[in-house]
């Protein structure tokens, strides 16, 4: 039974190729967490299609929120916020959700809580767990790639982010040229298992101490390999290939977060974003964290890609330190993390 100080914030998520609507409880409790993905639409252009997404967007959206009120069993008088993503994201993929919400806060007489689309991400880590802050994340997703202490639920401080490509984009880009369908980072998270890590693709450490990161260099190695035995019709093994970029990623990302642990002292560790679904980054950090007693946090792979109950989760605590946003809230489709 909910009581009467329960706080229930509906989540709404379309900023790239799903539309999702979800009910949190006190930032924690999924009541419900719909998402329509857009993959079998976008598919056939091998990316996702901005004008595209923003169409089916508008179409779904309607369903996606309704379905999620009813699997909670709530109406919107129950509700104490709106949360939605108003970036960073496609900009016109952002407008449906960020719009629809507006209309619903002003009808239905709601509060407006925008929420950045990473500390969505982030806050992931919050649903079904006792964590709290402060602790390392490891934020990989589409577009970023950054390792960051969570203070409080508030403040976050950067230490280390991609200076070129983020994973994912390594990850997309080079399975591309792997000839896999979208949506390609998992397509070559799976590839990977068949193959060996034998290609050595080079890993940018980049000089003493940064936390950054770089990618270009490797997915820039492994289109130039793919050419070259092309070009000498040499036999490629597209799964070793897979699996000595994933390796070669994925080492780069253990090392560099264990340094942000050891660096901030830090033992509590949670992974975020799309990218943090990858077997190999799950296995690498699970073994690198048992081995210096870390406590790690990865949220199932369904809240790592994008759904709403992330973003209520990031809006239930904004809610509670009064950070609502006006009705007059623009989708930022370019916004970092601070
Ligand atoms: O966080 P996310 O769903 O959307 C953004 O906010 O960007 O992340 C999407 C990214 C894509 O680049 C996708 O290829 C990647 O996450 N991804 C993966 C895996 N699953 C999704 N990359 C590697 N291995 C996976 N299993
Ligand atoms: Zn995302």
């Amino acid at each position: 039974m909910d009581n009467m100080n329960d706080i229930l914030i509906l989540g709404i998520e379309t900023s790239c190729d799903e539309t999702s609507a979800a009910v949190v409880k006190n930032g924690r409790f999924v009541l419900s967490n719909e998402i329509f993905s857009q993959i079998d639409i976008h598919k056939a252009y091998g990316g996702v299609v901005p004008e595209i997404a923003s169409r089916s967007h508008v179409e779904k959206i309607d369903m996606v929120v309704a379905a999620a009120m009813e699997k909670a069993g709530l109406t919107f008088a129950d509700l104490d916020a709106i949360a939605v993503t108003y970036g960073p994201g496609l900009v016109g993929a952002l407008l449906v959700g960020l719009n629809y919400a507006k209309g619903l806060s002003f009808s239905a007489g709601l509060p407006l809580v925008g929420v950045n689309h990473i500390r969505g991400h982030i806050s992931a880590n919050f649903i079904d767990t006792d964590l709290e802050p402060p602790f390392v994340c490891l934020v990989v997703s589409g577009g970023h790639t950054t390792l960051l202490h969570m203070d409080s639920y508030d403040k976050i401080e950067i230490l280390g982010e991609t200076r070129d490509d983020a994973a994912g984009e390594a990850f997309d880009k080079v399975a591309r040229a792997l000839d896999l369908p979208y949506p390609g980072g998992l397509m070559l998270d799976r590839l990977s298992v068949e193959g060996s890590v034998n290609i050595p693709f080079p890993q940018a450490f980049l000089e003493d101490g940064t936390l950054d990161f770089s990618f270009s260099g490797l997915k820039s190695a492994v289109l130039n390999y793919l050419n070259k035995m092309r070009l000498t019709n040499q036999p490629v093994n597209y799964a070793d290939v897979a699996a000595s970029f994933q390796n070669a990623v994925v080492s780069v990302l253990t090392a560099k977060t264990m340094q942000a642990c050891e660096r901030t002292g830090s033992n509590v560790l949670a992974l975020a974003g799309g990218v943090s679904c990858n077997s190999g980054l799950r296995a690498s950090i699970t073994d690198a964290c048992a081995k210096r007693g870390i406590k790690l946090y990865m949220p199932p792979t369904v809240l790592c890609t994008d759904n709403a109950a992330m973003i209520a989760a990031a809006g239930f605590y904004q809610y509670k330190r009064g950070a609502v946003s006006p009705l007059e809230l623009n989708a930022a489709p370019r916004i970092e993390i601070l």
